[in-house]
């Protein structure tokens, strides 16, 4: 059985989490459940990144310890991944025991081996982006990530000797082309790389930042929240392995959103080779979902809480949108129009009409079994081969994580299941009472039955309720509700 281990970027727990973080996990959550269909072992990590500034100072503003802070805010995060049915197969915690250990084991190998310095440091320091910029990478004098306010800090520091790694890391990149997803994300690190690299800056003296990992060997200092956090999609499952023996390590996926493409693609390989092990196989950044020209976080200027639609049309509906609207590496702006189109023509219309027809007819003329079929001719040939190259289309495009695509692919041998139905006219047939009639009624309600368990099966990493209600209406002639009733406004 081949293997499959994805994670999910680790999110901050200053705040409750929105779209964005909802967004990241289901597409994780969906590339994980297809690599099970496809007879994977198939495992993801998720997680919360505890420790840095923004966490110490949204405890402060409340008036709490950050670890008590932390250990309310980690709940949101469950709560919604259970709402949004989301199947990880681990949820990590910076906080936890166990991680913080792995940190400061490897931070010592890193000290012993001389790849960390201590030096006097001078710069430009971004309290949101909890880092440093080079004069020249400032934007109009300001984080050139958040457009915030940088303030001149100096300080004596530890450094990670990742200059070094420099060479190693652009050979990686171009002799891997597929390492870095989409291609363009690729460009653009290699872009970066081709100015010198610093050596990064990975400890913060616990005079300014107290909530964090100790340094090993100087209690003097935390280590720097990127440090620890990357960390996390090795220690969660370091010394975990797939049930015929092979460690997790390397991850086959990091699934990131396009923001934070350097700490992921600069900083953690060379961190890793620093530490003699192996890199991750591929890292896939996506866009942002966005409102109103800006990357949305919670309510957008124009009332719309992404969230709410859980609630008001259901989580499988919300999962679909999410996966066919935002191609993947695309920014998408999600706005109310959209999702009920989509809803409307892609999921009421084409396979929930599909579904009811074929559904109603088998109830009402073979109670509720799926009658044999008779000789297929051109028609049945042609409907079926819409089927079989969904399912190849699907195998074929999810090393890539082209979901919207695959979606697409799916449905789109569900409308050629409609059109057939158009012609064939069942409903006609089902009145006749010649021979020849019955039998292509048959022929015509075995095959739309196909067509639909397979595009059921194949969609049930999107829609994991529904496809299973599908099916279930299929299978024993169950009564169902319209599956995917039309948002009428
Ligand atoms: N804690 C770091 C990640 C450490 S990983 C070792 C962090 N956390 S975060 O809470 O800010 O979450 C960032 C991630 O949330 C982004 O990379 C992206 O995956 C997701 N998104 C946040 N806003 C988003 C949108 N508007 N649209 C899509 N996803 C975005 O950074």
């Amino acid at each position: 059985m081949p293997n499959f281990y994805a994670t999910t970027p680790i999110y901050y727990v200053n705040d409750k989490p929105h779209i964005g973080h909802a967004y990241t996990t289901v597409l994780t959550d969906v590339l994980t459940r297809y690599h099970k269909l496809f007879g994977f072992d198939a495992f993801f990590m998720t997680g919360v990144d505890e420790h840095g500034q923004k966490v110490q100072k949204a405890a402060a503003a409340k008036g709490v310890s950050p670890q008590e802070h932390v250990d309310e805010y980690n709940v949101h995060f469950k709560e919604l991944w259970e709402k949004l049915n989301i199947d990880y197969g681990y949820f990590i915690r910076t906080t936890d025991e166990s991680h913080k250990k792995f940190v400061q084991n490897s931070l010592q190998y890193l000290f012993d081996k001389g790849e960390i310095y201590l030096k006097e440091y001078e710069g430009w320091y971004s309290v949101g982006e909890e880092r440093y910029f080079e004069e020249n990478e400032l934007v109009d004098g300001k984080d050139p990530i958040s457009g915030r306010p940088v303030e001149w800090r100096s300080e004596k520091n530890y450094f990670f000797k990742m200059s070094k790694y420099q060479q190693r890391l652009i050979e990686h990149i171009n002799n891997n082309p597929k390492w870095i997803l989409p291609e363009f994300r690729k460009n653009e690190v290699l872009g970066f790389l081709k100015s010198p690299l610093n050596d990064l800056c990975i400890s913060r003296p616990k005079s300014r930042l107290s909530w964090g990992i100790e340094l090993p060997f100087d209690k003097e200092f935390v280590t720097y929240v990127w440090f620890d956090a990357l960390e996390n999609y090795y220690s969660g499952v370091f010394g975990k392995t797939h049930p015929d023996g092979t460690p997790y390590w390397p991850a086959d996926f990091h699934i990131i959103g396009k923001d934070i493409l350097t700490t992921h693609c600069v900083y953690w390989p060379t961190m890793l080779m620093g530490m003699d092990w192996e890199l991750p196989k591929h890292v896939l950044a996506h866009g942002w979902w966005m409102i109103d020209g800006s990357k949305m976080s919670k309510t957008s200027g124009t009332g719309i809480n992404p969230m709410d639609y859980i609630e008001q049309y259901g989580v499988d509906v919300f999962r679909y949108y999410l996966i066919r609207e935002l191609t993947v590496g695309q920014d998408a702006t999600f706005s109310h129009d959209s999702f009920v189109r989509r809803v409307n023509s892609e999921l009421a219309n084409d396979l929930g009409n599909g579904l009811n027809r074929i559904h109603k007819l088998v109830l009402t003329n073979f109670g509720g079994k799926i009658p044999r079929p008779f000789e297929y001719g051109e028609q049945e040939k042609e409907l079926e081969s819409y089927s079989v190259k969904a399912t190849e289309f699907a195998k074929a495009n999810i090393g890539e994580v082209k979901l919207s695509f695959i979606a697409e692919e799916i449905l789109n041998s569900v409308k050629a299941l409609n059109r057939y139905l158009e012609q064939t006219a069942p409903w006609k047939l089902a009145k006749s009472a010649e021979q020849k009639d019955k039998e292509k009624l048959a022929t015509v309600l075995y095959i739309g039955a196909e067509v639909l368990k397979n595009a059921l099966t194949l969609l049930a990493p999107i829609m994991p309720q529904k496809s299973e209600q599908g099916l279930a209406m299929l299978k024993d002639g169950a009564k169902g509700e319209a599956l995917f009733p039309r948002i009428e406004e």
